[in-house]
């Protein structure tokens, strides 16, 4: 079968595909298993997040159309989301923070792709909760981090592909994707291993 000629998929699409490696890499390195969900990993992971996240979205307040730079407002879902798994302020302020997520967004191309990858952790954060909530020790009922749009996720999303496949300009979509794998990337050794990382 010929490839499909790529100047006909959408950036959303583009998107998918072109990380589609990194995300499994990621996934992989995570270890969140779930037929097997564990609050343990869980609450590893949203401890991570927070040493990267606040530094992403104000990147992203600056870089983004005011409507998406609105949705940048996650981090507070995540200290709410560790408060809630035992941590206090002080355990919290101690947590690590990953320096090199303060200078990953490089203009509004890049953005795009690293907003994708938040965005699009909503879609899989959706499946992750509705396997935590099963387990009797996972105390989170509200909007929480991996699922701050609870019912509202399947309309944001399409409402964000729709701004996405609006970037036209071949320059920003070739930012847009390189902005998006260097944020797995990011994310995959700061997941994996902080120690990688600049911290
Ligand atoms: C840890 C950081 C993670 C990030 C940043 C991330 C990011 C993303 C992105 C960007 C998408 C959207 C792909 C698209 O449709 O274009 C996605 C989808 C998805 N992710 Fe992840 N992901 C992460 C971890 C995980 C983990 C640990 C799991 C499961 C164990 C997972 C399961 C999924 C699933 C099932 C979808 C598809 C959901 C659907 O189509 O309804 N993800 N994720």
């Amino acid at each position: 079968m010929p490839s499909p000629d790529v100047s006909e998929l959408r950036l959303s699409e583009l998107l998918r595909t072109e990380t589609h490696e990194a995300h499994e890499r990621l996934e992989a390195v995570v270890g969140f298993d779930l037929t097997q969900p564990s609050v343990e990993i869980a609450t590893r992971m949203l401890e991570r997040f927070h040493g990267m996240v606040g530094a992403l979205e104000s990147q992203l307040r600056r870089n983004l159309p005011a409507d998406l730079a609105a949705r940048c407002h996650k981090a507070a879902l995540l200290r709410n989301d560790l408060l809630d798994l035992g941590h206090d302020d002080a355990s919290l302020n101690a947590l690590p923070r990953c320096s090199a997520a303060a200078d990953l967004v490089q203009g509004r191309g890049s953005a795009f792709g690293v907003m994708y990858v938040l965005e699009g952790s909503t879609l899989g954060g959706k499946v992750i909760t509705k396997a935590l909530k099963r387990q009797a020790d996972w105390p989170i009922t509200r909007a929480s981090y991996f699922d701050p749009y609870q019912e509202e996720t399947g309309p944001m999303w399409r409402d964000f592909t729709v701004r996405l496949n609006a970037l036209s300009g071949r320059a920003e979509q070739t930012q847009a994707i390189a902005g998006a794998n260097s944020c797995f990337e990011l994310m995959y050794r700061w997941l994996g291993d902080g120690q990688r990382v600049a911290a």
